[in-house]
């Protein structure tokens, strides 16, 4: 590993390992004069991997990416930033082959052969910055110690496993009970609702609307004995409203970001005017952090933080001066341009550039503009939280997840996808996304499964859990206004019992794999081309992925689709889960299928000479899996042993030698 720096650099906290200086000319890339812009020429055949949570395919060729995190529900292809930042590349399939990771709080722009095919130019906005250069015997090699550097990845609990029902929002008490009734009525299993932004009294962080949860204590701890744990969503922007306890308390320590003036910075978000705690403050972001005791005291063990880009949706002078242009504009003849920026105008108040400008953090004795240190606010906002778990549930695990995150938020929190939509790309996107995101570090990660956006349809929900099956956060979420989509919701009762059912019958797997991907700083999911980089075909798969050292996945991602082509990339056995109970399995040789995958199959594949545990009892919760005693299922024409990592799921002891069994599978 060789380390570089440019000027002076501030910490931003996302390696824990001291690596020194390296003498001499940086490695493959030429630097501009000015240091911004790096520079390599790829090869005809070289692949390009990482990036984290970013737009397109496992392979970032072809695009050009920015490293700003951005509000941006409208998520589409042509994106170039989402709600992450996450600077690590991996080259690999050409001459070279290594990792590179800058670590940078402000821009970076990534074109990875969009301005021109054969050239990848990395150009970083801020002066001083930190380069890792990283080489190994193999992409695996490479990722690893990169994680390695970065350190170990926040744990979830075990049941945040299970499957999590959330929806935008579920208004009171009756609304709770209703989901979880209705799945329990189904067979349909479940873990965890979700409580969005209408849980709280007009959108406080740290309160509860007392008409709807008129004893939340006693309500919290009813759903508990139903096995359901209740996760409340945090957002970042603090309601500006005197007489609320945050908003009074906050200002009175001087802990919300100011301008330049020293006046509070003012932006709406969901609770209309709001200001935003100081989350690179140490003594501001402890503070913010401890609020989260309010809720752990009533029983909640499980958090979702949100809108922490941070998302601003108007700042009262940006409307000021719409407004005034729009008047400026009032009895003159319009022409099409100047309707065009008048709608601009409009549009254009959303997350505006100029108004992360206007803001300033007080790192120790440091007074450091918004704009260049932005991609670290929801990482220290997550930071904050889990610090404050620490300290006072030490002994427990907290499940806490975030929208906006940096590396080195990886250790305290896992990250959802954002605001997707019910489109069937998105499932693929979840796919690639979630590969990418485990080089990153951020294992415990999955999307809004269902599409967030717009209404959803049975077969899209379907076909997304048969995916989502295999991701660590397992959560079907939507928006305000967007049809219900919940799994009772939809005729194929049996159907959606059964792919649920899966999810709980594989999780010994699941959760073993999520575990020694974390303590191994390894990769729990894996592009194709990692593990056959031989193969021609495998390293161009875009849309299959490997799961641990054992199975591999293909998942249906088009509608009406009734089955898939799959690239074997060596002897396996199908596995294919029906509804009916049966489970068919099936030999494949190494090359080009067809398979028939049926709208509620649940299918995957095991690598010859492996096994998996899997619990087949019935679970309406992770309380009711065999984690103890798994069965094996498996392909070997001998014996095959499986690596079993299990715990209680909830202590945070993590002791990766002493929780290791070897299961052995013996084909009958
Ligand atoms: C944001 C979140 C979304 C949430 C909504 C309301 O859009 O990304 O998940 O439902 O805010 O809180």
């Amino acid at each position: 590993m060789k380390k570089y720096s440019f000027g002076n650099v501030l910490d931003t906290k996302a390696v824990t390992v001291k690596v020194e200086k390296a003498e001499g000319e940086m490695p493959y890339f030429t630097v501009s004069q000015d240091n911004h812009s790096l520079k390599y020429t790829l090869g005809k055949d070289a692949r390009v991997y990482g990036l984290g949570e970013q737009v397109r395919g496992i392979n970032k060729r072809g695009w050009i990416y920015v490293s700003n995190n951005s509000d941006n529900p409208h998520h589409r292809e042509d994106a170039h930033s989402l709600y992450g930042s996450h600077n690590f590349l991996l080259v690999t399939g050409g001459r070279d082959k290594f990792g590179i990771f800058i670590d940078t709080p402000g821009r970076v722009t990534w074109d990875v052969g969009y301005s021109d095919m054969d050239e990848l130019v990395i150009t970083v906005e801020d002066d001083a910055y930190d380069i890792y250069f990283i080489e190994g015997k193999s992409e695996r090699h490479i990722v690893q110690q990169f994680r390695t550097l970065i350190g170990r990845s926040y744990i979830a609990p075990r049941w945040a496993l299970g499957y999590g029902q959330s929806r935008w929002s579920y208004m009171n008490e009756d609304e709770i009970c209703e989901v979880v009734d209705r799945h329990h009525e189904n067979g349909l299993p479940l873990d965890s609702v979700y409580m969005d932004i209408d849980y709280m009294n007009e959108y406080e962080d740290f309160t509860i609307n007392s008409e709807s949860f008129p004893d939340f204590k006693d309500f919290v701890s009813k759903m508990k004995k139903k096995n359901i744990h209740l996760i409340p969503i945090i957002d970042a922007g603090v309601k500006k409203k005197d007489g609320y306890f945050v908003y009074e308390e906050g200002k009175e320590k001087g802990y919300f970001c100011k301008k330049e003036d020293g006046s509070l910075f003012v932006a709406a978000v969901w609770p209309g005017e709001s200001v935003f705690p100081d989350m690179l403050n140490e003594d501001a972001a402890k503070w913010f952090g401890e609020k989260y005791k309010i809720l752990l005291d009533m029983g909640i063990d499980g958090f979702w933080n949100d809108m922490n880009e941070p998302a601003l949706f108007y700042t009262p002078q940006k409307v000021e001066e719409a407004l005034n242009y729009a008047i400026s504009l009032k009895g003159k003849k319009l022409d099409l341009s100047t309707w065009w920026a008048f709608g601009d105008k409009i549009q254009g108040l959303s997350n505006n550039e100029e108004d992360y400008k206007l803001f300033y953090h007080q790192i120790g004795d440091k007074k450091v503009r918004h704009d260049k240190v932005h991609n670290l606010f929801g990482y220290n906002m997550t930071k904050a939280a889990t610090d404050a778990f620490n300290k006072f549930k030490p002994e427990e695990r907290t499940l806490m997840f975030s929208r906006s995150s940096y590396i080195g938020a990886h250790r305290y929190g896992g990250i959802w996808q954002g605001d997707n939509f019910a489109w069937w790309s998105h499932i693929k996107l979840n796919m690639c996304e979630t590969i990418s995101l485990n080089m990153c570090g951020f294992v415990f990660t999955g999307a809004d499964i269902g599409g967030f956006g717009c209404d959803t349809t049975q077969d899209l929900l379907l076909r997304w859990l048969e995916f989502g099956i295999f991701t660590p956060l397992f959560r079907n979420h939507a928006a305000l206004g967007t049809r219900r989509q919940e799994a009772y919701q939809f005729k194929e009762k049996t159907g959606f019992r059964h792919v649920l059912g899966m999810r709980y019958k594989l999780l010994p797997y699941i959760y073993s794999e999520y575990m020694k991907a974390v303590l191994k700083d390894d990769l729990m999911f894996a592009p194709l081309a990692f593990d056959y980089p031989e193969d021609c075909y495998a390293v161009d798969i875009q849309d299959q992925a490997m799961i641990g050292k054992e199975v591999m996945i293909a998942p249906v991602m088009e509608q009406n689709a009734k089955g898939r082509y799959v690239y074997v990339p060596e002897r396996m056995k199908l596995f294919n889960f029906h509804e009916n109970g049966e489970v068919e399995t099936h030999i494949y040789e190494k090359g080009h299928h067809y398979i028939d995958i049926a709208l509620t199959d649940v299918t995957f594949f095991i690598k010859e000479g492996c096994a998996i545990p899997v619990s087949m009892a019935k679970a309406l919760s992770t309380n009711d899996v065999n984690f103890e005693n798994p069965e094996m299922i498996g392909f070997a024409d001998n014996e095959a042993e499986y690596e079993y990592y299990h715990d209680d799921g909830i202590s945070t002891k993590y002791d990766l030698a002493n929780n290791i069994t070897i299961l052995k599978y013996k084909e009958k």
